[in-house]
């Protein structure tokens, strides 16, 4: 039988069972795409809360439209399971789980492992598999593809192994999945043909193909450590600009006027989330391998991992000009989350902050539209509102959530720290940028 064939008229047809691995921030949105796109979608989590909510149709990922996981689940396009057996069904199965650093800095692939040695239990002939999930060059042929190989798949004949990292940027209302270009790789031409089928299918555009998954595994902590070494240098910056006594963010919009050759990063509380602060590392720590020192990206590391202290020192010496100090001072941090517009405070810097601030005994308080509670070192938080503005000793803006009404806060604040330059343009003896 020619599995390739079979496998390439089901994704044309959209016969394909598609499966999807790890049903978060990267999961769910694309489950719900390939639902659309008219694909009978299986999602699998080993959070049993999330598999039932979604069955239930109902949504906790923000860049999802919650009508939207309604209408597939009403349809059966989308059904969870938390049980892998469900996987014998699949003709497709997308692997997005977690990719984290363990205590020591290092990659923790574990979940990757984990989930693919759960597929491989139930994978069958002429199934196409393609890892999503950001990792080192090699992840998919020297982690992924020897669990297959040793069920005894022949990769290419039999079954099919690919990598397509994910470019999801929760938030942005400009650009989503189905939007933003994407970049396809195999093990073999054959399982590149597959993916890149699929891909087009569920997307606006053709995929972008690479040769090798090593290639497409690089390009992705390219894209982001790209990112993490231009912030790093917007934040030394910031540390210099304040010494000399020049707005950093005025800087900024004057090199941005520059039609070619510069591109503006911003300066910030420090880096959060699940890729930019995580990513780099994953490469640094496999560089090594090939006796690779990667002095620029670790530096940059550094330089933003002090931003938090950076920011308490701030506070501290603001609160010295009004003769206080920050320990018993009350401060509330505008913003939890790690960016924007979105209820993700995994690694943010604002809970850095916090931390360092109940360190030197300050009375911290938050207030997130976006995250009404949250549990910090065992206690529960709840969010503040507007009206408590007034009460605290010290403001600091930590996200620019664009529901923040600048003004307001200018108005009803006594000082304020603003990490994010929500107060753009704003001349008061009372407001501080970094
Ligand atoms: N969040 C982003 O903006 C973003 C963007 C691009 C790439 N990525 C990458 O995508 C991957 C997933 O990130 P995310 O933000 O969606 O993570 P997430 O934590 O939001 O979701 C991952 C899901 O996988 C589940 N999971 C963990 N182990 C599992 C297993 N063995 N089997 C089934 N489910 C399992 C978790 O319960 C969770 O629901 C990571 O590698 C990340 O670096 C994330």
């Amino acid at each position: 039988m020619d599995y390739f064939l079979e496998l390439k008229q089901k994704i044309e047809t959209r016969q394909a069972v598609v499966a999807v691995v790890g049903l978060g921030y990267v999961g769910l949105p694309l489950a719900i795409e390939k639902a659309r796109a008219g694909y009978r979608v299986l999602g699998f989590d080993i959070q049993q809360k999330r598999v039932d909510m979604v069955n239930r149709g109902e949504n906790y990922i923000g860049d999802v439209v919650d009508s939207d996981l309604h209408e597939f689940v009403q349809k059966e396009l989308l059904k969870a399971a938390s049980d892998y057996s469900g996987i014998a069904q699949a003709d497709c199965v997308t692997i997005c789980v977690p990719t984290p650093l363990d205590a020591f800095q290092q990659p923790d692939i574990s979940c990757v492992r984990n989930s693919c040695i759960a597929v491989a239990q139930y994978a069958h002939p002429g199934m196409l598999i393609v890892l999503e999930s950001t990792s080192y060059p090699g992840t998919t042929e020297e982690v992924m593809q020897p669990v297959f190989q040793e069920k005894g798949f022949t990769i290419g004949k039999d079954l099919f192994l690919a990598f397509s990292p994910e470019r999801v940027d929760p938030g942005n209302r400009q650009y989503n999945l189905r939007n933003t270009p994407k970049v396809v790789s195999g093990v073999t031409p054959a399982c590149l043909e597959l993916a890149a089928l699929l891909y087009k299918n569920v997307l606006e555009s053709e995929p972008f193909r690479v040769s090798s998954p090593k290639v497409a595994e690089m390009e992705k902590i390219y894209e982001n450590t790209f990112r993490n070494i231009n912030i790093a240098l917007a934040n030394e910056m910031a540390v210099l600009c304040r010494r000399m006594g020049i707005d950093v963010w005025e800087v900024i919009e004057a090199a941005k006027t520059k039609p070619y050759g510069f591109m503006a990063f911003y300066p910030g509380p420090g880096l959060g989330g699940h890729c930019i602060p995580i990513d780099p590392y994953y490469l640094v720590w496999k560089a090594k391998e090939y006796h690779c020192r990667t002095r620029l990206i670790e530096t940059a590391g550094e330089i933003n991992d002090q931003m938090p202290e950076h920011v308490v020192g701030q506070a501290a010496e603001l609160l010295n000009r009004d003769k206080k100090s920050l320990n018993g001072a009350s401060v509330l941090l505008l913003g939890v989350s790690y960016k924007k517009d979105t209820d993700d405070i995994r690694e943010s810097p604002a809970l850095r902050i916090w931390k360092l601030l109940k360190q030197e005994s300050a009375e911290v308080s938050y207030l997130d539209p976006f995250v009404p509670s949250l549990t910090l070192d065992g206690e529960v938080y709840e969010s503040k509102s507007m009206e408590d503005v007034p009460d605290a000793d010290l403001c600091i803006i930590t996200t620019d959530h664009s529901q923040f009404d600048a003004q307001a806060i200018a108005d009803h604040s006594r000082l304020v720290l603003d990490t994010r330059n929500l107060t753009k343009g704003m001349h008061r003896d009372h407001i501080f940028r970094i």
